[in-house]
């Protein structure tokens, strides 16, 4: 069993982001960290666009700041949101984060309050496809 993650840090890098998210659309902003394989903490928030689509999620942020680090696997991740219900990951950005992540690895959602509920990824996404089932 691997040792707990330090959801504080991880509470406090997406607290600090998520402010600074561009969301004049939705007007709902969102923060997302992760711990990297090397113990670095990664951040991001959604950016909105006019062209709705295009807009990208707090998460894909996140993981982006990661590969640009050089960082390639997920321990865990937080995301951080307010207003009365779960932030809980989109579809398409669950699947962002199991390129990088084994299916056990925790996922907190957090509000103003601190961690709300945790998930495993498997959990969000369950039988999911990864790198490992194409052929090589
Ligand atoms: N959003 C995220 O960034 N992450 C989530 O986990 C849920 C939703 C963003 C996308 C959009 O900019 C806004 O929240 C409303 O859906």
């Amino acid at each position: 069993m691997p040792a707990d993650p330090d959801f504080e840090a991880l509470f406090a890098a997406a607290v600090a982001i998520q402010p600074r998210a561009y969301a004049p659309y939705s007007r709902f902003k969102v923060g997302a960290a992760l711990l990297a394989d090397d113990g670095a903490v990664h951040a991001g928030c959604n950016v909105e666009n006019a062209a709705y689509p295009v807009g990208s999620c707090a998460e894909a942020g996140a993981i982006a700041a990661m590969i640009g680090a050089g960082g390639r696997a997920i321990r865990a991740v937080l995301v951080f949101g307010e207003g009365a219900e779960l932030v809980t990951p989109c579809g398409a950005c669950r699947q962002r984060i199991r390129e990088f992540a084994a299916p056990e690895i925790p996922i907190a959602i957090a509000g103003p309050e601190g961690i709300r509920a945790r998930f495993t990824l498997e959990e969000l996404l369950p039988a999911s496809f990864g790198p490992a089932n194409l052929p090589r």
